[in-house]
């Protein structure tokens, strides 16, 4: 049994069944999680009870854009796919925590970290024609993360979604990562 207040918040659930198997787990920096088998996507924050098979629960909430100007927002809008496309049987949830020193810049000095000097926006773009996102936000309700990023496709394009990642990796925008899982999944 799990207790579920409906607030906007979304709930990820490491269970022991769920529509998403998780085929594996790699922390890459900080605490991991408990390894659990499955992945559960729940509307609402949800308290697992101690009857509960839940190894573990992230919460997280849809957001405004932070850092997106109008002209990346418009290339963004024009070539994102929904999530939840048929063909897309994999999916990543990568949980990521920033440092003290990145919360303490100003909202411009952190802007041009991400894209004027990492290019998160422009390495990223050309990845959208076969993968979907969503990012969560978790910084303001206290969770063990600051994010909570969601990413769906085709098994097909695994390779590239992992370059792309190596790419992000080794940005001056990482350097500032204290905790990081990479998640990945399976459609039952
Ligand atoms: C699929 C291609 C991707 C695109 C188009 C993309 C685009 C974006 C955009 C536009 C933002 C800024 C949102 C804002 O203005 O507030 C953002 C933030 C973020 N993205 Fe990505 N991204 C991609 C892939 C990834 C990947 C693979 C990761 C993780 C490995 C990632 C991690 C993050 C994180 C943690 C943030 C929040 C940064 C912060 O607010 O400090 N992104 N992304």
């Amino acid at each position: 049994m799990e207790s579920t207040t409906n607030t906007g918040i979304i709930s990820f659930l490491g269970a022991e069944q769920g529509p998403w198997k998780i085929a594996s787990m790699q922390t890459l920096i900080g605490a991991p999680l408990p390894e659990a088998s499955c992945l559960n996507i729940q509307q609402g924050a949800i308290t697992p009870d101690h009857d509960s098979d839940a190894k573990w629960v992230l919460h997280g909430f849809i957001s405004n854009l932070r850092y997106t100007h109008r002209s990346e927002k418009t290339m963004l809008d024009e070539h994102s796919k929904p999530l939840g496309r048929p063909e897309y049987n994999a999916a990543a949830l990568i949980p990521i925590q920033k440092s003290k020193e990145w919360w303490n810049l100003a909202q411009d000095e952190r802007r041009r970290i991400f894209e004027e000097d990492s290019k998160h926006i422009q390495q990223s773009a050309e990845f959208l024609t076969f993968i979907s996102r969503q990012l969560h936000h978790s910084k303001d309700l206290g969770e063990g993360f600051d994010f909570l990023t969601w990413f769906e496709f085709s098994s097909e394009h695994t390779e590239q979604f992992d370059a792309l990642c190596a790419i992000l990796r080794k940005t001056e925008e990482w350097q500032y990562v204290t905790r990081e899982i990479d998640i990945r999944l399976l459609k039952q």
